[in-house]
């Protein structure tokens, strides 16, 4: 078999030795257009995990670069004169020059032969080989050759960063986020080898501007560097090597294989420098490669099998990549957060890490955390234990002059079992069940202001005496045997109108019983969804009336906060979203008048609640569709109803139309949240995905949300606050008489069972090189 590669970086070189290892006969030639010690680039950092899957695929590379290697164990935050360390991350670093050193020699050993300075320009002199490995880094000529099939993803992103190095030693992965007179800059650097480290500068592109750096050459920025973070230098130099200014390319690629070509590392896809996985990435394509070779019986079997199997594993490390770089990209909404708050948010940006899993590798680091949040809750008044605080879940928040006793919420969600707009039974044990099991807020489902307001037959509504009189008794029951509050969602189905209960066909419209519905433009929802009138003035004016009266007997029910629903494609909605708003008039157009109309009802109702009492607004914080709102678009919605009195903006998304593309996933909704809440500076509730308190208090202790709602979670489990309490050791949670020994229980068990699960933990972890290495090293103690 013959094999090309072209590329001799980390994913070509380790793809070579992979290759020849596993077929010995196999002619091997790797094609590098640089000489043989011609690298770029300062350290390169892989995590113990990476470094265990080398040390399973090649033993002799393991341990030469292990040898090589600068550990350490801790990421240290500096913020504002402070710095924050936390341990446990088990990290290490290598000169990428040595790191390219080893691999070429030992590819050499194994018998691949490496010919440098041999720029391919055409594949076409590789014909004869059987595979082509196309290794050609971040600008591969190859790929962009083939641009049309491998159809890649190029999204360069705003920032400004270059990497460069030092000789300034260091113990961590050390974060510095420096202000300067032109804004924010920030250094990640790690050392890589004795008396090196590299050094990777980042900033916004305004900050770059001010700071003149378009106009300075290499070595004058390396010097305007060294200005900025002289304080943390001691006197070391800054070095240098091609360290140009750029913006870095997230790129993905469609397809990564062509014939019997294939795309590895940087060449098919990238990974954002703040999470350190680039050189990894590269060199575990190769793992990949090599054992998608192994068993497969031809190439091109292979190939498939490496494209198929490896990319879910990629798409995984970009997203977390996304994650971070967006946070570095807005770090400026953080500058005026309490340091140990913002090294939380740091360490949390790319929600692998959490409050749980810090609170066992760095105690000390998470009981400062919940000192600074219950020092802000105290702040507003509360006299909360700020000495020995309780988690942010459990600490309580104000709006207006409701209080909440936590910051569990139940996200509105609708039962689809009421009978013309009337709750039931099942409504009352709903509501009541969840009140009982500890949440701090419960929302009634989207509660309709009209009969045709109503999405579907089941929706409840609250226009009449009859469905007043029922609320009422959910209300009086919630206040009368539980500490919760509860809040009225109030909505308009618009064109989601007339549509079938959730169980017979989600948004489908209603073949019979269905009734006219409207909406900002005649647009239907489905192609076979009734056709929206309109709405005119007049039914401007009467829907305003129906919101108006629906509030008015919402106060009379005793409903403690009132929500104005404008999210999900419903009715205000459609005016917010310009993909379902198209008018001409004054209410379309411009985001100021697409808000016109429900700014106009949320004020109506802002009037006519009373002002003791909050009011929050449900918006679709993005379209997750081109041309649809963004998050952006979100920020200045929010600050739109903030002048209008809303006390919290309930930071949803999507729905708006079928063909919209969502990416779910853990907590996916919560970057909106946080943009909301730190750029528009107005309280935020986040939803969506949120299963676990460990995540509500990771949420929360992050500034990203000051509420957080959930909503399937609790319809399997309405004790999930009370479960969460016995698991943080929230002893003042609301407990009913008659539930006390079933309270005492659980708190018993759960301090026992978490003691077990930390020690189960600890004993589970696997020693980090770092601190093996340290053991090692340490003298023995004196007998
Ligand atoms: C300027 C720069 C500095 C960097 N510094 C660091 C750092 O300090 N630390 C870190 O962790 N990561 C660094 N990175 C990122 C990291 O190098 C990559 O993520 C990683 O090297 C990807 O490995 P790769 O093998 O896919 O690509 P690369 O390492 O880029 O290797 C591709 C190789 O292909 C060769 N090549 C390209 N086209 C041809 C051709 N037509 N014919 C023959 N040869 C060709 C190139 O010369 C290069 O050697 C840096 C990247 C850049 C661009
Ligand atoms: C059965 C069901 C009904 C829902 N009804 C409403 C509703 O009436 N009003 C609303 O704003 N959101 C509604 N939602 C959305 C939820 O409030 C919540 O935003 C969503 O389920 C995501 O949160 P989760 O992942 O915690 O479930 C509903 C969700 C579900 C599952």
């Amino acid at each position: 078999m013959k094999i090309a590669i072209i590329g001799g970086g980390p994913a070509g070189l380790y793809s070579a030795i992979l290759l020849k290892k596993q077929r010995p006969e196999a002619e091997i030639t790797v094609h590098e257009r640089n000489r043989a010690d011609d690298t770029f680039g300062f350290g390169v950092v892989f995590s113990d995990a990476t470094l265990d899957n080398f040390e399973k695929h090649d033993p002799p590379s393991y341990r030469r670069i292990t040898q090589e290697f600068a550990y350490w164990d801790d990421i240290a935050v500096h913020f504002r004169g402070t710095v924050h360390r936390v341990g446990g991350n088990g990290f290490c670093g290598c000169s990428r020059r040595k790191l390219l050193l080893i691999l070429q020699e030992r590819a050499r050993e194994l018998g691949v032969t490496l010919n440098f300075e041999a720029d391919i320009a055409d594949e076409a002199h590789l014909a004869d080989a059987d595979l082509v490995v196309l290794a050609d880094g971040i600008n591969s000529r190859f790929r962009e050759k083939y641009i049309a099939h491998f159809e890649p993803e190029v999204d360069l992103r705003s920032n400004m960063f270059a990497w460069m190095g030092s000789t300034r030693p260091l113990d961590a992965f050390t974060f510095i986020f420096q202000e300067t007179e032109w804004g924010p800059f920030i250094a990640h650097a790690y050392q890589y080898e004795a008396g090196r480290s590299t050094w990777i500068f980042e900033t916004d592109p305004e900050t770059f501007d001010r700071a003149g750096l378009a106009s300075l050459n290499e070595k004058q920025s390396a010097e305007r560097m060294a200005e900025i973070f002289g304080w943390f230098l001691q006197g070391h130099p800054i070095l240098t090597n091609r360290s140009t200014w750029r913006n870095f390319p997230m790129i993905r690629s469609k397809r990564w294989v062509r014939d019997n070509m294939v795309l590895l590392g940087d060449a098919k896809a990238t990974a954002h420098f703040s999470i350190g996985s680039g050189t990894k990435l590269a060199m575990e394509d190769a793992i990949a490669l090599a054992d998608a070779m192994q068993g497969a019986p031809t190439v091109a079997a292979a190939l498939e099998e490496y494209e198929q199997g490896r990319r879910e594993e990629v798409e995984k490390t970009q997203h977390a990549a996304d994650v971070s770089l967006v946070w570095f990209e807005h770090v400026e909404r953080f500058w005026d957060f309490d340091p140990v708050q913002f090294a939380f948010g740091v360490m949390t940006r790319a929600k692998a890490i959490t409050y749980d899993n810090l609170t066992l590798r760095a105690p000390d680091f998470v009981r400062e955390v919940d000192q600074a949040f219950a020092k802000q809750v105290r702040a507003k008044g509360f006299d909360v234990d700020v000495e020995k605080p309780l988690a942010p879940m459990f600490q309580p928040l104000r709006l207006r002059e409701m209080t909440l006793a936590n910051r569990a919420v139940v996200s509105p969600m609708c039962m689809y079992s009421a009978k013309e707009g009337v709750p039931g039974d099942f409504h009352l044990v709903h509501y009541g069940s969840r009140a009982l099991g500890g949440a701090g807020l419960i929302f009634t489902e989207m509660t309709c202001v009209a009969p045709d307001a109503r999405i579907t037959p089941g929706c409840t509504g609250l226009w009449n005496d009859e469905q007043e009189a029922v609320w009422r008794r959910i209300v009086d029951f919630i206040h009368a045997n539980s500490a919760a509050k509860i809040c009225l969602q109030l909505g308009h189905a618009g064109r989601k109108g007339a549509t079938k209960l959730m169980w017979d066909g989600m948004d489908r419209p209603l073949e019979q019983g269905g009734w006219d519905v409207i909406s900002a433009s005649p647009i239907p929802y489905f192609p076979d969804s009734q056709m929206p009138r309109e709405m005119d003035r007049a039914a401007m004016d009467r829907v305003k009336a129906e919101f108006v009266a629906a509030a008015e007997r919402g106060e009379a029910c005793g409903f403690d906060m009132l929500e104005l629903h404008c999210a999900h494609g419903y009715l205000l909605a459609s005016f917010i979203s310009p993909l379902t708003n198209q008018r001409t008039d004054a209410y379309g157009g411009s985001l100021a008048n697409r808000l016109r109309y429900p700014l106009e009802i949320f004020e109506a109702l802002r009037s006519a609640w009373p002002s003791h009492k909050p009011m929050s607004v449900r918006i679709s914080a993005t379209d997750w569709a081109d041309g649809g709102i963004t998050g952006d678009d979100a920020v200045k919605i929010a600050r739109a109803f903030a002048e209008a009195g809303v006390d919290l903006v309930d930071v949803s998304t999507g729905q708006t139309v079928r063909d919209s593309q969502p990416v779910y996933g853990r907590m996916f909704q919560t970057p909106f949240s946080d943009q909301v809440r730190n750029e528009a500076r107005v309280a935020t509730m986040c939803v969506g995905n949120i299963t676990t308190s460990d995540q509500v208090n990771t949420i929360l202790a992050a500034g990203r949300a000051d509420l957080v709602a959930l909503g399937r979670p609790h319809l399997v489990d309405p004790g999930f606050t009370m479960k969460a309490a016995a698991w943080y050791a929230a002893e003042g949670v609301f407990c009913p008489l008659q539930y006390l020994p079933g309270k005492e229980q659980i708190f018993r068990n759960s301090e026992r069972d978490r003691q077990e699960f930390e020690e189960l933990k600890i004993k589970a972890k696997p020693k980090t090189r770092a601190e093996l290495k340290a053991e090692a090293t340490k003298p023995l103690a004196a007998e």
